[in-house]
């Protein structure tokens, strides 16, 4: 397909970091921002809302995603991104979703975060970039994010209970059969257990800015 930018995608496992940094590289290189996790959170959250289990074909609700489904303010918590996974696993919801991701990089070009932009949406991405970290790390990141107080009698069995659910998530995510979560065989991998936000930013962006010829 021919573009009218580059694309960067940014690929890896549940809360390493991947919203953040794409967001920041979108606004570097002056590219509009996807962040494809939200289409599975959206589908996940209508099969819920619909009394659904979430494992039962959903792609109907994929079909028909409106702006307003990507734009509520529920999409964040824990039992969304469960459901997210289980939708995502569906062959048929995957494919409903693939032609508004090409379709969103294909004037300008864009930064797009998910699972597989590296290796089933984008082959053909002119950078990719994979972010990990540790469970343990993600688990604290995911807790704060979400608004967690680390000084609270119970943060650590929340934090705990955090790292499980991400590791069940991950497994699912890289187990599944259609667009598996794997390190694209061109993907610059960022282990950012000892990285602050800046830092991965400043890696990637010198990454993205070689591969780009900048
Ligand atoms: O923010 P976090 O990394 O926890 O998750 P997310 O990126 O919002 O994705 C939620 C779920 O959607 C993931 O666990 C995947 O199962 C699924 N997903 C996917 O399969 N493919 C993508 N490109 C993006 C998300």
């Amino acid at each position: 397909m021919k573009r009218g930018g580059p694309v960067i995608a940014v690929d890896g496992p549940a809360a390493a970091g991947k919203g953040t940094l794409a967001k920041r590289l979108a606004q570097a290189l002056s590219l509009p921002y996807l962040d494809t996790g939200l289409l599975y959170r959206a589908v996940g959250r209508l099969a819920l809302d619909a009394g659904q289990d979430p494992a039962a074909p959903a792609e109907a609700f994929a079909q028909k995603l409106s702006p307003e489904d990507l734009a509520r303010t529920d999409l964040r918590a824990p039992e969304v991104a469960q459901a997210a996974s289980k939708v995502a696993a569906q062959p048929a919801v995957r494919q409903a979703l693939v032609e508004t991701q090409r379709r969103f990089a294909g004037e300008r070009g864009a930064v797009l975060d998910g699972r597989d932009i590296g290796t089933v949406i984008f082959p053909d991405a002119d950078v990719k970039l994979f972010i990990t970290a540790s469970p343990a790390t993600r688990a604290l990141r995911r807790f704060l994010q979400l608004g967690g107080d680390q000084s609270a009698p119970n943060a650590q069995a929340q934090v705990a209970e955090m790292e499980e659910a991400l590791k069940v998530r991950d497994a699912a995510d890289s187990g599944r059969k259609t667009a598996p979560l794997q390190v694209a065989v061109d993907a610059q991998v960022i282990e950012t257990d000892t990285l602050s936000a800046e830092d991965v930013l400043a890696q990637a962006l010198a990454f993205a800015r070689r591969r780009l010829g900048q």
